[in-house]
């Protein structure tokens, strides 16, 4: 496996630097000379080189795409036409290359405009984690290509769902999960944050459901199997998305509204009525909203992330309806995506902190202005634990926030140092420039460069030219290099703190003392955020009887918070806690969420219950999504290369 990594290293590096390689450089020059300094010190990554594509964005530019695409849910596939629209950037009259991963690729025509015809194409296949390079060879003036395809059932960024998955039981669903890299699993395009289109697409689905994408929702739109979409402002292509069930619509406010089955619609309209607020604070701080309107999806819980900012439509695990809005910070941040990250958007994977370092920051702002600061105080300070493990647990190389992400999978690399590490850094410039100076400079940072991508060294020669300028006394350069390229935090870095928190440490202390009974604990009044703290600071280990009276006294095993479950779900694996064990079951069998079963598989694995694990795994993976088969696959069978 190493080998083989590093020879993907090897090859990867030499197709990125050499010319007809995937760098975004504007000049040949620039890429030369980088190419030369990096091979000189074996430098690291070539900032704007997206190691993840094999597209020559060098010679072609995709700027809009039109898609025809038939959803069948009998054979799991997606399949039609989608015609790309290219600028030339050089007359080279290279081939084209194009990502796809796993797709049957029918046919290519090539020319301009409608004038279009039959060329010729190689898809070589291989297992690669990158999918296959599918090179199209171009008349001379081609600025057009339209390429027949269709998908495989197994499609890395599809998820089908039988209708016994959904809430209804009635119906088929079907949606999309392009980021970071499976875009190129259902479309075949230049599939790099690098690269921004504009998108037009025809949806046919069975006539009783109704097609969502991020684009131009209509809820009126008459439910007819035929839907046409447009997205207008251009995109990356890791924000095209698609969902297909038995949706319906409930606004909440004038720019915001809910799809969701039927079953869940008023249910998720009332946890996250406050989304018109936030978006309008958002605005307040940060400049006005692009996007038109923000809808939100609610997907089926096999939905492997809490949420994904896809454009005009953030798509949202149900597993965050609590019934008090304790968990709607989740749609704080996919909206804040709306700036940070679809408008300005990190160029590569490389450079995520910049979409997910700032949305964590603009989350913790909006959350503050809707509900107050000791929610403020003590999401920052959860958020600050979240990184704490991850520094303890993580390689060195994978706590700087500029990774080098050469010959890795996007997808086995996601961690908490994009987002907290990220965040924190931003919280440290807050409070050295004071938060006017810095809010000005977001406003400004999001208006330059709006409808771009931005590498590392672009945000920093920014900084540099602003900030830097402005509060020279108050800001070191070598400090800023330090939080962004070298692991760890640098010295005195903020640590948020929580006096709600703080409240709780005697009293948990006083029950694990034997001073308290469980029943005793007066726990009137708190907030979901209390209760993950007081679980998740219970020792490592704790006795069957101390279990049992927790449990007894605060109902834990049966918490409809999928939160507090989960907290208290990996103490009773830890502890061997016989009576959660039929629930901890019950939630790998009904959720797909990575954040959650990842690490309950991973506590079963360390506490010697490998067998507890393959037999539920082996049953719920059927229903799980391909990124949650993968990732926990490798958990559950450590010894096999996979
Ligand atoms: N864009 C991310 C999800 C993502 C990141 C998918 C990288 C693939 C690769 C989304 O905005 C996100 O961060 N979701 C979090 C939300 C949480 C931090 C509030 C999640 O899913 O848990
Ligand atoms: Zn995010």
């Amino acid at each position: 496996m190493l080998q083989r990594l590093f020879l993907i290293l090897c090859l990867l590096s030499c197709v990125a630097l050499t010319s007809a390689g995937c760098s975004k450089p504007e000049t040949e020059q620039a890429v030369a000379a980088q190419t030369d300094a990096a091979e000189e010190l074996d430098a690291g990554p070539v900032p704007g080189v997206d190691y993840h594509s094999f597209a020559n964005t060098d010679d072609y530019r995709v700027r809009h795409v039109d898609m025809d695409l038939t959803v069948d849910f009998s054979r799991k596939v997606l399949e039609g036409e989608v015609i790309l629209h290219f600028d030339r950037l050089n007359d080279s009259n290279n081939p084209l290359i194009l990502d796809t991963r796993d797709l049957v690729v029918e046919s290519v025509r090539a020319g301009q405009g409608d004038d279009l015809q039959d060329t010729t194409f190689t898809l070589v296949d291989s297992d690669d984690f990158l999918g296959e390079p599918l090179t199209i060879d171009l008349p001379s003036d081609a600025t057009t290509v339209a390429v027949r395809y269709r998908t495989i059932p197994e499609a890395s960024g599809l998820q089908w769902l039988d209708p016994i998955q959904t809430a209804g039981k009635q119906h088929p669903f079907l949606f999309t999960q392009a980021q970071a890299i499976h875009a190129r699993s259902f479309v075949p395009l230049q599939d790099t944050p690098g690269v921004r289109m504009t998108y037009n697409a025809t949806i046919r689905t069975p006539a009783e459901l109704r097609a969502v994408m991020s684009a131009n929702n209509d809820p009126d739109a008459e439910k007819n199997g035929i839907y046409h979409f447009s997205m207008p402002q251009p995109i990356p292509s890791y924000l095209i998305a698609l969902a297909v069930g038995d949706l319906e619509f409930k606004a909440m406010g004038d720019r915001t509204g809910v799809y969701a089955e039927k079953e869940l619609l008023d249910a998720a309209a009332a946890e996250f009525e406050d989304t018109e607020s936030m978006l309008e604070i958002a605005e307040d701080m940060y400049g006005p909203y692009r996007w038109d309107r923000y809808d939100l999806l609610i997907l089926p819980p096999s939905f492997p992330f809490g949420g994904m900012e896809n454009p005009r439509l953030s798509f949202i695990t149900p597993t965050v309806l609590a019934g008090d809005k304790s968990l709607v910070a989740l749609i704080a941040h996919e909206l804040a995506h709306s700036w940070s990250g679809n408008l300005v958007t990190n160029s590569s994977w490389r450079d995520l902190w910049l979409n997910e370092g700032f949305t964590t920051y603009l989350t913790s702002r909006i959350m503050q202005n809707v509900y107050g600061d000791e929610r403020y105080h003590m999401e920052m300070a959860l958020g600050y634990a979240r990184l704490e493990d991850d520094l303890e647990n993580l390689d060195d190389t994978a706590q700087i926030l500029a990774i080098d992400m050469r010959g890795i999978d996007p997808d086995d690399a996601f961690s908490n140092i994009p987002y907290n590490k990220g965040a924190l850094f931003l919280y440290e410039l807050e409070q050295k420039v004071g938060r006017d100076d810095f809010d000005r400079f977001l406003l400004d940072y999001f208006n330059e460069f709006a409808f771009q991508s931005v590498t590392t060294e672009d945000f920093l020669a920014y900084l540099e030219r602003t900030l830097l300028q402005t509060h020279m006394e108050a800001l070191d350069a070598d400090r800023i290099n330090q939080w962004i390229f070298e692991p760890g935090l640098p010295d005195a870095a903020p640590h948020p703190t929580s006096d709600a928190f703080s409240r709780i440490d005697p009293v948990r202390q006083g029950w694990l003392d034997g001073g308290i009974a469980a029943s005793d604990i007066d726990t009137d009044g708190w907030t979901y955020h209390q209760w993950k703290y007081f679980l998740d600071g219970m020792p490592e280990m704790l006795t069957e009887g101390q279990l049992a009276a927790i449990d007894q006294a605060f109902g834990l095993t049966k918490s409809t918070n999928n939160e507090i479950a989960f907290s208290w779900l990996r103490i009773a694996i830890r502890n061997d806690y016989a009576p959660a064990f039929a629930r901890l079951e019950h939630f790998l069998m009904s959720i797909g969420r990575n954040k959650f079963v990842m690490p309950l598989y991973q506590d079963l694995m360390d506490n010697n219950k490998a067998d507890f694990a393959v037999r539920v795994f082996e049953q719920a993976r059927p229903g799980y999504h391909p990124l949650t088969v993968k990732r926990n696959s490798q958990i559950v069978y450590p010894e096999t290369d996979s």
